[in-house]
């Protein structure tokens, strides 16, 4: 039943709680849930920090990955659309989609502070009670490595249970990354790329070649506003950056609440995660940093 009472709302001078001109101010009075709920989805959502121990800094833990991973989802859909525009030959689009991208991985790598604060202790009380569950088994993240090029079928393997997430990762894995959108473009613009870098086996690792090298160096000979692949390149970059970022706050993260251990996911931990970390995103435009 909507109130019909006109009582003054304390937060809105002139207001009252019917939702009927209320002075300017928000309608306070809904039969049902709310809009915002309903929209947002609140209260699924806030059923879903399942902790399973009593140990405080788990929700801090079980809310970082979740949040992670909805920005996951964002960066993707941004690389995805930045993809599609150079493959359409539009590269202001292209670079436009790359700072959007830029912009939610800024956010990404800022959760990290959640866990900033997390000691080894804490960790270790709640860490049993997620046994083999690992961030290795993200397919959001998956998704992601596989967009910058990164990719590998047995990757895959882990989800194979879950079909809708073998199908997405298949595509992506068969689809031309992010980068190699890059380079067909600047095949498509004269520049020395081979051709075998234009069209390829998308399922395959990336391969770094001395010939992209100099393609992308040629580009940076004028490295004016004006010159739409040079703003490409260094836009490229600051998404390489940033990835690089996250996997070394997770390094940090990592070594800070649990050392050198093994991890739940069943590598060596720090050692395999150390070697990401220094694997260059889009290498070729850091190695030509080397020689110009
Ligand atoms: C302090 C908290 C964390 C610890 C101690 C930790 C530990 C680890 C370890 C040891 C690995 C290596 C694989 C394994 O054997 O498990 C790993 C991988 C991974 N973690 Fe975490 N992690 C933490 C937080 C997070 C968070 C919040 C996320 C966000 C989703 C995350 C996402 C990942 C991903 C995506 C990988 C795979 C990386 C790759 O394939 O290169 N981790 N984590």
């Amino acid at each position: 039943m909507l109130s019909t009472t006109a009582q003054q709302c304390p937060y809105m001078p002139g207001g009252d709680d019917d939702g009927v001109e209320a002075g300017g101010g928000p309608t306070l009075a809904f039969e049902r849930a709310t809009p915002y709920v309903d929209y947002v989805g609140v209260d699924t959502l806030l059923s879903l920090q399942n902790t399973r121990t009593d140990e405080p800094a788990e929700s801090a833990f079980i809310i970082s990955t979740q949040v992670m991973e909805l920005l996951f989802t964002l960066v993707q859909e941004r690389w995805e659309a930045a993809r599609d525009a150079l493959e359409t030959d539009d590269v202001p689009g292209a670079i436009a989609w790359l700072r959007r991208a830029c912009n939610a991985q800024d956010v990404l790598n800022a959760s990290w502070g959640l866990l900033a604060d997390m000691t080894p202790t804490e960790f270790n009380r709640f860490r049993p009670a997620f046994g083999e569950a690992s961030g290795f088994q993200s397919y959001g993240y998956r998704k992601l490595e596989f967009l910058l090029g990164n990719k590998s079928a047995a990757m895959i393997r882990p989800h194979k249970a879950m079909g809708g997430v073998v199908t997405e990762l298949t595509r992506l894995l068969e689809g031309p990354s992010l980068y190699d959108a890059a380079l067909r473009l600047l095949f498509r613009r004269g520049l020395p790329v081979p051709e075998d870098h234009a069209e390829r086996d998308w399922t395959a690792d990336y391969e770094p070649s001395p010939e992209v090298e100099r393609a992308w160096t040629e580009v940076y000979r004028d490295d004016q506003p004006g010159n739409e692949l040079f703003l490409l390149a260094e836009a490229l970059l600051d998404v390489a950056e940033r990835v690089t970022r996250w996997r070394h706050s997770h390094l940090v993260a990592v070594k800070r609440t649990m050392g050198r251990k093994p991890g739940s996911g069943g590598s060596n931990g720090l050692n395999w995660l150390a070697r990401h970390v220094e694997q260059d995103v889009f290498p070729e435009l850091w190695s030509l940093r080397n020689t110009i």
